[in-house]
């Protein structure tokens, strides 16, 4: 199989492959129960960190140091006291010393102890960004994280947390030290053009999630895998489906996080790498109408720090 591709980080000393996989699924564990129940990173980050183990021990890595591992606070851990132990927890759950990133998952806190989905509206908090960073840099000091970094931010967030970070680590894809990552949707459906360029402007490097719409979750969409325009580029090409999403996400510059679980689709989703798309096809990408899968409606209320997700994005949806 091809190696992927890789893009070098500024201060980590590390490269981040520019395909990743990703693993969360929904419902959190096989039974629909589950939605009601309570979200426990454990669920997922416990399985992984046995695959890691057994990795090295079958031999199919030398150590956990070639792996790329990222991983999110939750919302209920973004306040500045809970951050370190929220990290703690994960490194203790994935067996780990280190993670290569790790990002706050959404721009909004929720009451401590709380980690049922869907949340309780209730619970919602503004994010103390400032402060909530500022734990997130410690972590980094003391080496449990090479990198930090945010989800689900709009270009007016990221320009409100450059201004008030102190260190802005990770990635360099333009050689200055400033540089941060950012993970957000991004398939042919929701190009996310301002924040692209946004982004390539503040040297922030960008990760896409859901680049097939992230079809049968809680956040996803069948609309992206649906696509007429790309079924028909699709056939032209001889490419799945999947793989032009893909290849479209990959040819905009930035890195892609894919799920499957499954064998055939895995190997599928790296051959990627050896063909592009025409300009006529990148034409027809370009007209596609926009359509965000997870707006983030869970987020909005009266209440809560968001009224509106015209709020929650800063117009920028
Ligand atoms: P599965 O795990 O059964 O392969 P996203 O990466 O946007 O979050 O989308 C993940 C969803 O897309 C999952 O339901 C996954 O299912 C499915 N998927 C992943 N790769 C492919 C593929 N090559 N073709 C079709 N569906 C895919």
């Amino acid at each position: 199989m091809r190696s992927i591709p890789e893009m070098a980080l500024g201060s980590t000393g590390k490269d981040i492959p520019l395909v990743g996989m990703g693993t969360a699924v929904y419902p959190f564990a096989p039974s629909e129960a589950m939605i009601d129940s309570i979200l426990t990173a454990i669920e997922l980050e416990k399985p992984l960190g046995e695959t890691i183990k057994k990795a090295v021990e079958l031999g199919l890595i030398k150590s956990r140091n070639e792996l790329f591992i990222t991983s999110k606070l939750w919302w209920s851990d973004a306040h500045h006291d809970r951050v370190l132990p929220a990290l703690q927890n994960t490194l203790k759950n994935l067996q780990l010393d280190y993670l290569d990133l790790y990002l706050i998952h959404w721009p909004v806190s929720l009451k401590p102890g709380k980690y049922e989905l869907p949340v309780n509206k209730d619970d919602l908090l503004p994010i103390d960004l400032g402060s909530v960073w500022k734990a997130m840099e410690d972590c980094q000091k003391l080496g449990l994280t090479k990198a930090i970094g945010v989800n689900n931010f709009s270009c007016k967030k990221l320009e409100e947390l450059l201004q008030t970070a102190s260190i802005l680590p990770a990635v360099n894809q333009v050689g200055s030290e400033r540089g941060l990552f950012v993970k957000v949707e991004m398939n042919p459906l929701w190009q996310q053009k301002k924040l692209r360029e946004f982004c390539a402007e503040k040297g922030i490097h960008i990760t896409a999630y859901s680049p097939l719409g992230a079809k049968g979750t809680l956040w996803g969409t069948d609309r992206v895998m649906e696509c007429e325009v790309l079924k028909e580029i699709a056939r032209e090409t001889g490419k799945s489906i999947a793989q032009v999403c893909l290849r479209w996400v990959y040819e905009q510059g930035v890195s892609l996080l894919v799920k499957s679980f499954n064998k055939e689709r895995i190997k599928q989703n790296l051959e990627i790498f050896d063909w592009e798309l025409s300009a006529q096809d990148l034409e027809k990408i370009i007209q596609i109408p926009q359509f965000k899968g997870f707006p983030g409606v869970e987020f909005v209320c009266q209440t809560g720090p968001y009224k509106s997700l015209v709020d929650l994005w800063d117009g920028e949806i």
